[in-house]
């Protein structure tokens, strides 16, 4: 049997009309355009108008992915909604999806907080690879807005609501994923987390006094947690794919703090201009915010046929998913061949990376340290 890959063929977006820039939240919480745009490099975000619910974001991306692509709802044999804000606790929103797309096939919806469009392609690359099925619509989408609350200041000013999606087909040429990482660490549940509304603490008189349906995050813990995991799940990633981080022509970061980027570009020894950002107009998306960056990164021209893509995202749970692949058709050197060029030079990146991850880790208390001791000054 041909070896089956998975590439990316359609690609679609919806964003909200509705538009909350950093100065009408001046006029709404104790913050400045100048703190913002300095401390995330956020300026403005999108909130969804009354007529837009997470399904029908999600449809007419889907929708636009699916012109793309050159086919039709007929022909998905798979739809994957990742989301953390489905339109009911019950049925999953992915039914919905189908139903609206016109479709006839399997739809469900999965949760892993922002990581969760990137374990979304993972797991139809699986459904791909292993010939199960040929044509999957992976849809990220989110209205986050619904959990934000607009007194707090530390959360209001990150979020924002949109929806992206990717139609991702089998093809026998070796490209499309090449390499991914799902990862998780449930200690670190309480980081960031809505605490009224799931089956421990049902919605309640209490829940509403209290402000308990919204999220509640511990911003500098998430942003220590972030800095280490984009850069060393990209490395671990990239190297799996037998390439090193010079090969990668693009990063796309999970668009959560442009601080976090340039922390973890620092770490990679990669310049950032190399890691594609749009939050400054749309914030954070949470599981939108990474399929759109691709979106329109290949929108605007930064991404072309044969270009090597690694994407990260991080998030609730706590979760990361990093996906290293290439997109439309070319030819990879992978460094797998035992004697090369490319393999020494691979093996020579690896392993001086590997010597600077152990170093760091060996001083990441002393950082910690330093940190907090700056902070209390
Ligand atoms: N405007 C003005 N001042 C503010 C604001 C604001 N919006 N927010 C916080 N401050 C104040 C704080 O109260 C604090 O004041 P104090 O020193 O008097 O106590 C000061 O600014 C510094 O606060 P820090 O929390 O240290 O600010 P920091 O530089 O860490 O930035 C931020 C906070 C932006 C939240 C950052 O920690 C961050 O980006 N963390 C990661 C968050 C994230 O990515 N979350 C999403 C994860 S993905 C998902 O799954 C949803």
């Amino acid at each position: 049997m041909a070896e089956r890959y998975a590439k990316i063929t359609g690609w679609g977006k919806y964003i909200p009309e509705r538009v909350l820039t950093n100065h009408d939240l001046e006029q709404m919480v104790d913050t400045s355009d100048e703190w913002i745009s300095t401390r995330t490099g956020i300026r403005e975000r999108h909130i969804r108008t009354k007529n837009d619910t997470t399904s029908s974001m999600a449809t007419t991306a889907g929708q636009r992915a699916l012109a793309v692509a050159g086919i039709t709802a007929a022909d998905l044999d798979l739809i994957i909604v990742a989301t953390s804000s489905p339109d009911y606790l019950l049925p999953s929103v992915a039914s919905q999806v189908q139903d609206q797309i016109g479709a006839r096939c399997g739809a469900f919806t999965l949760s892993a907080g922002c990581s969760g469009w990137v374990y979304a392609l993972t797991t139809a690359n699986q459904f791909i690879t292993s010939g199960m099925y040929n044509r999957v619509l992976v849809v990220g989408v989110e209205i986050i807005s619904f959990a934000v609350d607009y007194t707090d200041r530390t959360t209001s000013i990150l979020f924002g609501d949109a929806a992206a999606a990717t139609v991702l087909e089998v093809s026998d040429q070796p490209s499309g994923i090449l390499a991914s990482e799902l990862g998780s660490d449930g200690s670190g549940a309480l980081y960031l987390y809505v605490p009224d509304g799931g089956s421990v603490a049902p919605m309640s008189q209490h829940t509403i006094d209290n402000n308990r349906q919204f999220i509640r995050m511990n911003g500098a813990g998430v942003f220590k947690f972030a800095v280490r995991t984009l850069a060393s799940s990209l490395k671990r990633t990239i190297y799996q794919a037998g390439l090193t981080p010079d090969d990668i022509d693009l990063f796309i970061p999970h668009q959560a703090n442009a601080r976090i980027v340039e922390h973890a570009a620092r770490q990679m020894r990669v310049p950032v201009d190399k890691f594609y950002m749009n939050l400054d107009r749309y914030g954070n998306t949470s599981a939108a915010s990474v399929p759109l960056a691709l979106v329109e990164a290949i929108e605007d021209g930064h991404l072309k046929d044969g270009d090597l893509v690694a994407m990260c995202a991080f998030g609730a749970g706590l979760t990361w998913a990093t996906v290293v692949m290439q997109l439309g058709t070319g030819e990879i050197s992978l460094a797998h061949s035992l004697f090369s060029v490319e393999r020494a030079r691979y093996l020579a990146r690896r392993t001086s990376d590997m010597v600077l991850d152990s170093a760091q880790s060996a001083l990441l208390p002393l950082y910690t340290f330093l940190y907090e001791r700056r902070k209390k000054k």
